[in-house]
């Protein structure tokens, strides 16, 4: 089996494990039909030649003389150059690499000078850093003009320092104004923050047209997952906050006495960093970016709608949506099935037809809360989707409603399985030849 397979994958791009086979609780096995690209996307092909290319090179970064260590060095630095391209950065805009989006905005919390203001429809990534230096979370109205509304009286009625909104719902996939909204912001005294965990890996983001202060994505979500993440932003109020971490690689100068802190990013980028995962994330920003975006954004509506109406079709199907408004969303639906515990489906999906969808509160329980749902389901869309996938998605629900499961599932520690559970996983011979052991 070979992880890119370009003529036998109808994808978009070449991904890692586009022709994965993987075992039925039935018997036999089925190719892998990924629906969760918006938790972990799979590695693009220029991801993993890059990272297979600096390998014999690896070595340590900033510190060494030898030749080895520099060109390890000059990957790590020329990866800033990458993501400033990609999001075409501002002159002023420092790229600072994170282990992943939760680890950028952590870092931003600490340095904002005043209150933040959000959404509570954001991923708890979005909402919970914020509350160290005063948060303040306006509730949405069932529209988008309503909630923007809402925003601007409350960036009027006292000064925020930062407003940190999503740019594609973790749930829902859908978007917002980000230009309106920064200029919004900008009007009120306030800067914007883009959690874009979900929107960069499928939109392309201008941070110089749009005019966005701070922004901040995952690698591992953007067909990079060597463990990186980074956050760009105004070089300001990064160089005048405490470091991140306190450590090596962080300061100019120390004696016992006192210390002298770089400026960002290494500011805030102490201890040894994580040269792999960086050249990752620059070779998926190199890669998205020679991608046609109206291409891309074609290929995912084309399969989101055939997805929509395929489930439309289905009874008890029932969509989340936040706003009545919304003009556009990325590849994800989120669902409920009226009578099925998401959980359970999720198991059946995988288990009888070799499905992969998310299932749960999906790190939003206030959106949850707000929609009125315990749990509900979320398939999301990539390069590697295709019509087939969405396909075989539809008839498995369908005959779901229709038939009901043929094994059976049961409950254990707040997880659905299937009973009794045929296939093999880590701890069988197959699972760790999957592992590589
Ligand atoms: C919108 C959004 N923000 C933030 C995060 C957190 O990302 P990470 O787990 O890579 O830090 C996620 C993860 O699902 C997300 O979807």
């Amino acid at each position: 089996m070979t992880a890119f397979a370009d003529q036998t994958c109808a994808a978009l791009a070449p991904v890692s494990g586009c022709d994965l086979r993987v075992p039925l609780v039935q018997g036999g096995t089925i190719g892998y039909a990924n629906f969760d690209y918006a938790a972990s996307a799979p590695a693009l092909r220029q991801v993993t030649d890059r990272v297979a290319g600096l390998l014999p090179y690896y070595a340590s970064v900033h510190r060494g003389a030898g030749y080895a260590s520099r060109v390890s060095t000059d990957c790590y630095e020329s990866a800033r150059g990458s993501v400033a391209r990609f999001l075409n950065a501002a002159d002023d805009q420092v790229v600072v690499f994170t282990r992943n989006t939760t680890d950028s905005l952590n870092l931003l919390a600490a340095c904002v000078p005043g209150d933040t203001v959000v959404l509570d429809v954001e991923h708890h990534a979005n909402l919970l850093p914020w509350t160290r230096r005063g948060r303040r979370v306006v509730a949405v109205a069932d529209t988008i003009e309503e909630t923007i509304q809402r925003l601007v009286a409350e960036l009027c009625s006292k000064p925020a320092a930062l407003l940190a909104v999503t740019g594609a719902s973790n749930v829902t996939g859908e978007l917002l104004p980000l230009e309106r909204l920064a200029w919004i912001a900008h009007q009120c005294g306030t800067r914007i923050l883009v959690d874009a965990a979900q929107l960069a890996p499928h939109r392309r983001i201008d941070l110089r047209t749009t005019g966005i202060d701070y922004l901040a994505f995952s690698g591992h979500k953007a067909y990079a997952p060597f463990g990186a993440g980074v956050l760009v932003g105004r070089r300001d109020w990064l160089d005048q906050a405490e470091p991140y971490l306190a450590g090596g690689g962080a300061v100019r100068s120390v004696t016992d006495r006192s210390v002298e802190w770089a400026p960002a990013p290494q500011r805030h980028e102490a201890g040894s960093p994580n040269v792999l995962g960086v050249a990752a994330l620059a070779a998926a920003c190199d890669a998205l970016a020679e991608l046609d975006e109206t291409t891309v954004v074609e290929h995912e509506r084309y399969l989101t709608h055939r997805l929509r109406y395929g489930l439309k079709t289905v009874p008890g199907v029932d969509f989340l949506h936040i706003w009545r408004d919304s003009a556009d969303a990325v590849g994800i639906v989120a669902f409920t099935i009226e009578g099925f515990e998401p959980g359970q489906v999720a198991a059946y999906l995988s288990a009888e037809h070799g499905i992969g969808v998310r299932d749960g509160r999906f790190c939003a329980h206030p959106l949850l809360s707000r929609l009125g749902v315990d749990a509900a389901l979320r398939a999301s869309i990539g390069l590697g989707t295709t019509a087939d996938d969405v396909d075989r998605l539809i008839d498995a629900i369908a005959t779901l409603v229709d038939r009901g499961p043929a094994w059976n599932y049961a409950r254990a520690e707040g997880h659905w399985s299937p009973v009794p559970e045929t296939r093999p996983f880590g701890n069988s011979a197959e699972g760790a030849a999957a592992c590589g052991f």
